[in-house]
């Protein structure tokens, strides 16, 4: 019995759908559904990015890490996250974070070992992609996965990731 119907709501909110759509594109264009009703009426940017994080790493396969740096007086801080305790800090322009954080652009990496500077903060990661979440021009911070297997994101992980993002900026207050 809940009178004010709010465990029902928050059910609804963490039903969490497989990936065992048609495509993956189409399993992104659910992903967008799902953060977009976890999101809502919630603007704190720390909660949005940490529920965010619990999303991805219970509908994404193949991960081993998913989370957040913000930007923070000059550095990559971070954030919130799922998977292994990880590197506190990343210095801009420094590692794929630091380098989608400069350059403002998505870094797709198929083979970790081959990306001149990457930062293993666990050794188990294989591939990765970090996604820049940039507001009016600011660097607010990104988003970064991990995963075990090599070559684990595409283009079309791109576009539904940069989605995402789009969605959370939009979502949330700084
Ligand atoms: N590999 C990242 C560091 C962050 S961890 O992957 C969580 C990098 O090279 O920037």
């Amino acid at each position: 019995m809940d009178p004010g119907g709010r465990s029902l709501q928050i059910a609804v909110m963490f039903e969490l759908k497989p990936p065992d759509l048609a495509s993956k594109a189409e399993a992104y264009t659910a992903l967008e559904s799902q953060l977009r009703a976890l999101l809502h009426g919630e603007r704190d940017f720390i909660a949005n990015c940490a529920n965010t994080a619990a999303l991805l790493w219970h509908s994404l396969p193949d991960l081993n890490w998913a989370g957040f740096y913000r930007f923070v007086d000059g550095e990559l801080v971070l954030g919130p996250f799922q998977g292994k305790p990880a590197c506190a800090r990343v210095q801009i322009g420094k590692g794929v974070c630091g380098t989608a954080a400069i350059t403002g652009k998505t870094v797709l990496v198929p083979d970790v070992h081959k990306f001149p500077g990457h930062i293993a903060c666990d050794a188990a990661s294989l591939s990765e992609i970090v996604v820049p979440l940039i507001k009016g021009g600011d660097l607010l911070g990104v988003l970064d996965l991990d995963s075990p297997k090599l070559n684990r994101f595409d283009a079309t992980d791109q576009a539904g990731l940069e989605k995402l993002a789009e969605i959370i900026i939009a979502a949330s207050d700084w």
